[in-house]
């Protein structure tokens, strides 16, 4: 199944991958040369972890695995087994933000520092909890084949919505965090004087944004969105080959005739997320 503007989705991923490779790089340089390193013994270096957890699993795990539908190679392989890769990227990037979350509580402990008097720690474990029932929702409405259709396609703007908001806020958290970090961490030459650990994290914060627009920008693309179960699987009209190379046997329930056409793609049907 061809992709509209493939040129175009290929160079907008490819930038995604190279700005969000580039940041986990940064963020490892930060920690390892202008810091303390990784450690866990309750000290600066166990805090670090707070920050490479969160650049490599909670926002470019998570960024991901929101446009992991969207890659047209991928639209040959069932739902199912996309779901899982969906659902399998987006529980990892919770458990690298459980973790990080781990490391920065049992940091303020041993320092005597208190828990949860920022913004930044507010907004931060909002998103953590709601980014938890998204995936919990998530599989309930989505991987457990009980839930009728007509709930799957009734919820399905909102976990697009929600999903996308979620990571929008990552985003805004960890640019919080990062401004704390260097007003708190600096001194001597301090934040102000723009030493080169603050030019260096002001530019790992720019490519985080520019990651997240690019996601955003790829996941609200109606022409890139995965083609609905029906057009990947109904035969042409011409009496040629197979266009959906996994022809599966499952009627659809909607559908049962499988004649269904590419105007479904803009239409409700496709949101349902109902076919495995
Ligand atoms: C603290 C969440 C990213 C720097 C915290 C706390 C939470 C949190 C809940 C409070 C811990 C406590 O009260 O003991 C998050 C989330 C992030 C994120 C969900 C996802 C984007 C970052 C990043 C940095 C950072 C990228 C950059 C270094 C800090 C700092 C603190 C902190 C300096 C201690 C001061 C404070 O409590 O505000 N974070 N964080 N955070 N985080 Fe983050
Ligand atoms: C689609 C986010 C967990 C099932 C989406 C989309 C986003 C998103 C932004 C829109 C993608 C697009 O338009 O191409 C998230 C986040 C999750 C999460 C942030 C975790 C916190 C889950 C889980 C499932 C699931 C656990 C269960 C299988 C789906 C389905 C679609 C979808 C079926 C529709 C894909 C399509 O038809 O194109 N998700 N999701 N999601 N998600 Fe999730």
């Amino acid at each position: 199944m061809a992709m509209e503007n493939f040129k175009q989705f290929l160079f907008a991923l490819s930038a995604a991958v190279t700005v969000g490779f580039v940041s986990i790089i940064f963020v490892l340089r930060w920690v390892f040369y202008f810091k303390e390193g990784l450690a866990w013994d309750g000290g600066l270096a166990e805090f670090n972890w707070h920050p490479v957890l969160i650049v490599t699993g909670f926002i470019f795990m998570q960024g991901i695995a929101i446009v992991v539908y969207r890659l047209p190679w991928t639209w040959k392989c069932s739902k199912l087994m996309m779901k899982f890769i969906h659902a399998g990227l987006n529980i990892l990037a919770f458990i690298f933000a459980a973790i990080s979350l781990v490391a920065v509580f049992d940091f303020h402990n041993a320092q005597n520092i208190p828990n949860m008097y920022s913004l930044h720690s507010w907004v931060g474990l909002a998103a953590v909890i709601l980014y938890s029932l998204q995936l919990v929702l998530g599989v309930c409405i989505y991987l457990i084949p009980i839930t009728p259709t007509y709930l799957r396609a009734a919820f399905m703007p909102l976990h697009i919505y929600s999903g996308l908001f979620i990571f929008t806020s990552v985003i805004a958290t960890a640019l919080m965090g990062i401004t704390e970090k260097l007003i708190f961490g600096l001194k001597n030459p301090s934040y102000k004087d723009s030493p080169p650990e603050a030019t260096f994290v002001n530019v790992l914060g720019v490519l985080i944004v520019i990651f997240g627009g690019i996601i955003l920008w790829i996941a609200t693309r109606p022409s890139w969105k995965r083609p609905s179960e029906q057009v990947l699987r109904s035969p042409p009209t011409n009496g040629g080959g197979s266009v959906g190379t996994k022809v599966s046997e499952q009627t659809d329930p909607i559908d049962p005739k499988g004649n269904g056409d590419a105007r479904r793609r803009s239409g409700k049907l496709e949101d349902s997320g109902q076919v495995n």
